[in-house]
């Protein structure tokens, strides 16, 4: 497992990662899977994780918690995010921060994340949503400030809303942002346009998220796929936009090199590019993490291959689901 510097937190984490929303409640979880493949991931060197106290509830919180205790002696880093008090994503600039981030409330959703978790002191503490709106106002700084003197959070970011990769950069201007956490993938190419100039300047640490486009991207799905009710899922591949998303996925079978697969080359894709600090693939199948984390080999992919993928950038606005 290659790792790569942290931004200016300056820590040394893995370039594959461990996305843990799918066990926090998507259909078909199954906890005594989840743990068994967090503890895999942990001995073949995997060393960053991001949950949500959102996930579940606090359940995947919990879940990794659990797995923490195990393994005392590892260095792992551990992200977490406070998730926005009115319950809606993404925010939009209409809101008011004191309806989404109250101060008390910060603190609140920290303290309840801390004890999930099962820790002193959290590594990186996130806003689950972000409108640059508020880029100005101190008091989310003033709180934010205070949870990093007090020691209670040692990292702070912003995980930007789906398709909005510009609507941080105010943010990231007060100089309190220590990393980012945003859509980046084969498709959504659109963060390397003025986000990852941005991060790069400032030395703020990127987490490329949502790797394999919520599934898409791992060329197994098909026509008509549905799930259980109540799986978010349902909407984001809603019969509208499940079969445009197909045909994207079909163009990009040509392009995939003979011997890789498709979640190989979607991996590849992302660690190309030196301004990712670590990518988190979404994971709760031992064999997800054995294949995702192998493709940590330090191997390059080859240019030409990455020029063809530039082609399959699609720049998708946000749809509410
Ligand atoms: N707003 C936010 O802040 C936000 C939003 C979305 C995601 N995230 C973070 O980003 C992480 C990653 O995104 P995501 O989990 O939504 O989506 P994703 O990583 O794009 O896709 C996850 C899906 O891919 C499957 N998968 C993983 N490896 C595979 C492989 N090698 N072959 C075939 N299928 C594979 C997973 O299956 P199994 O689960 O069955 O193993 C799961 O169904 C999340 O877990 C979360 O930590 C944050």
């Amino acid at each position: 497992m290659q790792t790569r510097r942290f931004g200016r937190l300056g820590w040394q984490v893995s370039e594959v990662g461990y996305g843990l929303w799918g066990m926090g409640g998507w259909s078909g979880s199954d906890d005594t899977q989840s743990v068994d493949s967090l503890d895999y991931a942990i001995e073949q060197g995997c060393t960053f994780f991001d949950t949500a106290l959102a996930y579940g509830d606090g359940k995947s919180e919990q879940l990794l918690g659990q797995v923490l205790k195990r393994h005392p002696r590892h260095n792992l880093t551990v992200a977490t995010k406070i998730p926005p008090k009115n319950g809606k994503w993404p925010a939009v600039s209409e809101y008011r921060l004191d309806d989404v981030f109250p101060a008390d409330y910060i603190r609140e959703a920290t303290e309840t994340s801390l004890k999930n978790l099962g820790v002193e002191s959290i590594d990186l503490q996130q806003f689950h949503v972000w409108t640059d709106e508020w880029a100005g106002d101190e008091r989310w700084q003033k709180a934010v400030d205070d949870l990093k003197r007090q020691k209670l959070i040692k990292g702070f970011g912003i995980s930007i809303n789906r398709w909005e990769p510009t609507n941080v950069l105010r943010a990231l201007d007060t100089g309190l942002v220590d990393a980012v956490q945003v859509v980046y993938n084969i498709f959504d190419q659109n963060p390397e346009d003025e986000l990852f100039p941005a991060c790069r300047e400032k030395g703020i640490a990127v987490i490329a998220r949502v790797p394999f486009d919520e599934g898409s991207l791992t060329g197994t799905m098909t026509h008509g796929m549905t799930w259980p009710q109540g799986d978010w899922r349902n909407l984001y591949f809603s019969p509208d936009k499940l079969p445009a998303i197909l045909h994207r996925v079909e163009a990009l079978r040509h392009d995939v090199p003979a011997g890789m697969s498709m979640p190989e080359l979607a991996l590849r894709f992302i660690l190309a590019n030196p301004d990712v600090s670590t990518v988190i693939p979404g994971m709760r199948r031992k064999l997800h993490v054995e294949t995702n984390l192998r493709v940590s080999d330090g191997r390059p992919l080859a240019s030409d291959v990455l020029e063809r993928l530039r082609a399959h950038r699609w720049v998708r606005t946000y749809f509410v689901p």
